[in-house]
């Protein structure tokens, strides 16, 4: 029988929520104006339904949307491809969006939703990520509210997976044999 693979933590449950909270906080510092949160699905729905939360707590009435996305690529390279697999219900005219992922990699999910929604007439959109890797990016791209800076490795859990799985996963790890294997699983990702 296969041994489950061993997960190394990167961040913790305890870190995560204390940074949500933190991020609400100054969100809700910002005033923002028929605030509309937009999720990038599939990868950021944990970070965003805890996001919410804190955002109601920090005394903000955000309304919440999703988009599905997925960016392609070959190998370990990203193609630059962002195609749009379920879209937006609301009309984003005149609000203020904050956009939700999981990790900004190359930035191109996060610059394709960004500008999609600038481009439907949103009066401002800022990004929220729970991770950012530094040294993946291929666009220019500031998020305005950055969970943590992840190294240049491959993570699973809270809500990210690699092939499907993982997503349940409480705390953000890393895979042991991903570690030695890098690019094992490349493929659509979402
Ligand atoms: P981008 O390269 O910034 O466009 O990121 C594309 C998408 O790839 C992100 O929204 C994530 O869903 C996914 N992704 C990037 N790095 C990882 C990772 O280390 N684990 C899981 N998903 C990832
Ligand atoms: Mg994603």
């Amino acid at each position: 029988m296969n041994q489950p693979p061993r997960i190394r933590v990167l961040f913790d449950e305890k870190a995560i929520a204390q940074r949500i909270e933190e991020i609400a906080r100054v969100v809700a510092e910002s005033q923002p104006k028929n605030l509309l949160v937009v999720a990038v699905l599939k990868g950021s729905f944990m970070f965003a339904a805890d996001l919410i939360r804190a955002l109601h707590r920090a005394g903000l009435e955000p309304q919440v949307e999703f988009v599905h996305l997925s960016s392609y690529r070959t190998g370990t390279v990203s193609t630059g491809q962002v195609e749009i697999l379920r879209d937006v219900e609301s009309d984003v005219r005149g609000r203020d969006v904050l956009l939700v992922d999981d990790i900004l990699e190359s930035g191109r999910t996060v610059v394709f939703a960004k500008d999609l929604l600038m481009a439907r007439g949103a009066r401002n959109v800022m990004t929220a990520v729970l991770l950012e890797k530094p040294g993946k990016r291929a666009v220019t791209i500031h998020a305005d509210y950055v969970g943590f800076t992840c190294p240049d490795v491959f993570v699973v859990g809270y809500g990210m997976d690699v092939a499907h799985s993982y997503r349940q996963l409480p705390f953000v790890g890393v895979l042991d044999f991903l570690d030695k294997n890098p690019g094992l699983f490349d493929e659509a990702k979402t």
